[in-house]
């Protein structure tokens, strides 16, 4: 491609460089993304970028492209010197991991949209883009086609901002519309969800509120420069939603979504956490339905921003991954401002949250140490309290929340402590 440019006050036609080198790709993975991508490449012409080999897991699938294409060898990408640009797109966290990290040791740039691997191996990762030189660019991974993270890089890339807070999952955002505006029972809206490929045959890491904790906790590091580790941090899902809570809800004009937040607070300290919540007709999240996600960001002088779109599905997942194999065409890489840059904040877990418990035995209010009681009800089938408890409690009996059949729902009240 030919440019004009200004050399010695003359104007020049000059040829730029990047115009002419393509980018070779590996793809890792070739289900609902890894082949959303494909077409989504294949509706942009202009994109320099071709797929060399793409690497699955299963050699007897039946495929859509020819078979030369496919291996089952990763080694057929990653010891290829012509293939300058991995694209990880697989369901597998543990071999997602080893793929990045060999890949990135190798001197290749890499795509990859695997919250579940990112979550859990972020700091290390950086570390290895720092002394490798090698980029590491994951935009899909949180929120589908909402450009969210390098939003945070570089438009947030100031300590003005104080929260991020949204509905960061598309399946149990989808369950809980057919609940609350369809009067659908939870396990019909979910057995919907997946005919319709929105939640999977084992739905808990939607569900339970895993993969909105886990793209958060990609989110902090972006927005704050925070890793937090996500056993560290409190997820609670739709799960064990009843019809009592959403009458309780819905009596009170309210709908119950799954959020995600995410605070700064004090001097310079974090918190962050998942739960059901109660949200009002004046929220931005509260129309957000179906399979969308919506991000709500908050900053000092600026107030409220919000982000809408669609949060997973394979074309619109797929353009988050093609704008970050062009973002990596003109070179782009995260830079981690917030971690370089900042003193960066604490992660604390040392917040009180006002939260609505629905509960069968009283014995089992015991496990979170309530420091108060705001409101209760007793009924003849369903008892519930709302009251105060301290998240570091919260993440303490996580596992038996569910074992005990309990509902919690966040209203919204949180108390900050001094730090
Ligand atoms: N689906 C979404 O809407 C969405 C949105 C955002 C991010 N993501 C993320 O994108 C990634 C892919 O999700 P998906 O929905 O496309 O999954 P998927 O439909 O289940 O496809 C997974 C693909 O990975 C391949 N695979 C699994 N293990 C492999 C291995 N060790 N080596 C090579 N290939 C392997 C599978 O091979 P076979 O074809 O041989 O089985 C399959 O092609 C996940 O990390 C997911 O969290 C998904």
């Amino acid at each position: 491609m030919e440019t004009i440019e200004i050399i010695d006050n003359k104007v020049e036609k000059v040829k730029i460089s990047y115009s002419e080198t393509t980018q070779v790709i590996g793809l890792f993975g070739f289900g609902t993304v890894g082949s959303g991508l494909y077409h989504v490449l294949q509706n942009s012409p202009t994109t320099k970028a071709r797929i060399k080999k793409v690497c699955i897991k299963n050699a007897f699938k039946e495929r859509s492209l020819n078979s030369k294409f496919f291996s089952t060898n990763p080694n057929d990408i990653l010891d290829d010197p012509e293939i300058n640009l991995v694209v990880e797109l697989i369901d597998n966290a543990d071999d997602a991991y080893l793929i990045v990290k060999t890949a990135l040791l190798h001197g290749k740039s890499v795509v990859s949209g695997n919250k579940t691997m990112l979550a859990h191996h972020l700091e290390e990762l950086i570390e290895i883009q720092k002394k490798t030189g090698s980029a590491l660019l994951y935009d899909a991974s949180a929120c589908g086609s909402i450009p969210i993270i390098r939003n945070l890089e570089e438009y947030y890339d100031n300590d003005l901002l104080l929260s991020i807070r949204g509905i960061l999952n598309g399946s149990s955002n989808y369950i809980l519309s057919r609940v609350f505006q369809h009067n659908d029972d939870y396990n019909f809206a979910l057995k919907k969800a997946q005919e319709l490929g929105f939640a999977e045959s084992d739905p808990s890491f939607d569900v339970m509120g895993f993969d909105a904790l886990f793209k958060l906790v990609i989110l902090a590091v972006h927005g704050f420069g925070t890793y937090v580790y996500p056993n560290d941090a409190f997820n609670c899902g739709i799960h064990n939603l009843s019809v009592h809570d959403i009458r309780y809800a819905k009596e009170k004009g309210l709908k119950i979504k799954l959020v995600a937040t995410l605070t700064k607070f004090g001097k310079n300290c974090i918190t962050l956490f998942v739960m059901p919540t109660f949200v009002s007709a004046d929220d931005y999240i509260y129309n957000v339905e179906d399979e969308y996600n919506g991000v709500v960001i908050e900053g000092a002088f600026y107030e409220k921003q919000f982000m809408f779109g669609k949060g997973a599905g394979g074309h619109p997942t797929g353009s988050a991954v093609l704008s970050d194999i062009t973002a990596r065409f003109h070179d782009y890489r995260y830079e981690y401002k917030k971690r370089k840059y900042f003193n960066y904040p604490e992660y604390s877990t040392d917040v009180v949250l006002e939260v609505f418990i629905r509960y069968h035995d009283i014995v089992d209010l015991s496990i979170f140490g309530i420091e108060e009681v705001i409101e209760k009800y007793n009924g003849r089938d369903h008892r519930w309290m709302i009251a105060k408890v301290k998240l570091s409690s919260l993440i303490k009996v996580k596992d038996l929340i569910t074992k005990l059949n309990l509902f919690i729902a966040y209203t919204g009240k949180i108390e900050y402590s001094e730090k």
